[in-house]
């Protein structure tokens, strides 16, 4: 398929482009979304939200559902195992903003809601589909689109993601993401595709894959073995937000793109910063940064050195001023960012499902 970035909606909503940042809790906040738009995401999911209304009040799920300056469509990924909760939690999400409603049957993590939510759905396609039904009733009058996050099935020999997509469909989703692996597969193995190209096969809804995404290349092949409507891409963006315009580049033009100018990154990932501590504050912002910190240097010349240092910087203006001037010195040497080595995004997408296995 062709990249094409102009002709896929979901819903009433019209999206710019067919590269779509995964949600990843802890990961993908306001200020992370708005930096992988910046660089060619032409859609992003709110990390998850519990359906438990106890817990909408904490301050990591009012952070989670702060929306401030964010572009449309708003989408807002809800999680749990309850129909009429979550069909709550859908009406209150709306009400703060949520332009469109994702129902997460993807994240493998035991406990959700203190039972097991996300993808552990899928063996249990009746509440699966309750849940699909009690969330679109709300959903439907309101004219908000419902969409649907899921594996390819709970384990090898139960790969039902083609039945639960079409049954979802038919109970009026509007969009459904696969993730080329099962929920017993974790975040192990590769991802498969020939179980997406079958559920694109099977409904007319727009389908995005996802799964181990790591390259331009990888991105073309992906699409041309599902014939998915869009690409989902997750940990390769940690770090590296500009994948985003080097697919986009690669699928329009067949070319690789030169990687990025230092002095932008430097200005990108500052300014990501001061958003990231405006979000959080600095007691927590500092903390959460070091994460993103070492995800963008590890693959550059003295990242390893920067990544220890920050370790032991505690406050906002400190850490700020080391990566400030850790940019300084990468300029002295480079014009662009030095390009990873061949399987560099992809060792860094398996270090990070390690950390993910929870
Ligand atoms: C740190 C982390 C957090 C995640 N959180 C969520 C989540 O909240 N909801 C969800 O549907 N998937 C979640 N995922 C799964 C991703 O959205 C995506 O399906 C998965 O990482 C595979 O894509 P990738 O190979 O491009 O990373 C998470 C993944 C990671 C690594």
């Amino acid at each position: 398929m062709p990249h094409n970035p102009a002709c896929l909606s979901i819903g009433q909503y019209a999206v710019p482009n067919r590269l779509f940042v995964a949600p990843m809790a802890g990961v993908t906040d306001r200020p992370f979304r708005q930096l992988c738009r910046q660089f060619g995401a032409g859609y992003a999911v709110s990390e998850m939200v519990t359906s438990r209304p106890d817990l909408w009040h904490t301050l990591k799920t009012s952070r989670r559902a702060d929306h401030t300056g964010e572009p449309g469509p708003i989408a807002v990924q809800i999680a749990g195992t309850d129909p009429p909760m979550m069909a709550e939690a859908a009406a209150y999400n709306i009400d703060r903003g949520a332009q469109i409603i994702d129902i997460n049957m993807g994240c493998p993590a035991k406990k959700v809601c203190n039972k097991w939510a996300g993808s552990a759905l899928m063996r249990d396609q009746a509440l699966a589909l309750s849940i699909v039904d009690a969330v679109v009733a709300v959903c439907a009058p309101r004219k908000v689109p419902v969409t649907l996050k899921m594996r390819t099935g709970w384990c090898d020999a139960s790969r039902n993601a083609v039945t639960l997509a079409r049954a979802a469909e038919s109970a009026g989703v509007a969009m459904i993401t696969v993730h080329g692996r099962t929920r017993e597969q974790g975040y192990r193995g590769a991802a498969e595709y020939e179980t997406i190209a079958a559920v694109k096969a099977a409904v007319t809804v727009p389908v995005v894959a996802n799964g181990d995404i790591t390259s331009p290349a990888k991105a073309r092949a992906v699409l041309a073995a599902t014939g998915a409507d869009a690409l989902m891409i997750g940990r390769a963006a940690q770090g590296a937000p500009w994948i985003f315009r080097e697919i986009a580049h690669y699928l329009d033009t067949g070319e690789t793109l030169a990687p990025p100018l230092v002095a932008e990154v430097r200005r990108a990932l500052l300014a990501h910063l001061q958003a990231h501590y405006g979000l959080y504050g600095e007691y927590s912002g500092v903390r959460s940064a070091r994460k993103h910190i070492g995800w963008y240097v590890r693959q550059w010349p003295g990242g390893d050195v920067l990544r220890q240092h920050i370790n032991t910087v505690d406050e906002a203006p400190a850490q700020w001023q080391a990566v400030s001037d850790y940019f300084d010195q990468l300029a002295d040497r480079f014009d662009r960012l030095p390009a990873p080595g061949p399987d560099g995004l992809a060792d860094a997408a398996a270090d990070n499902s390690v950390e993910h296995a929870s």
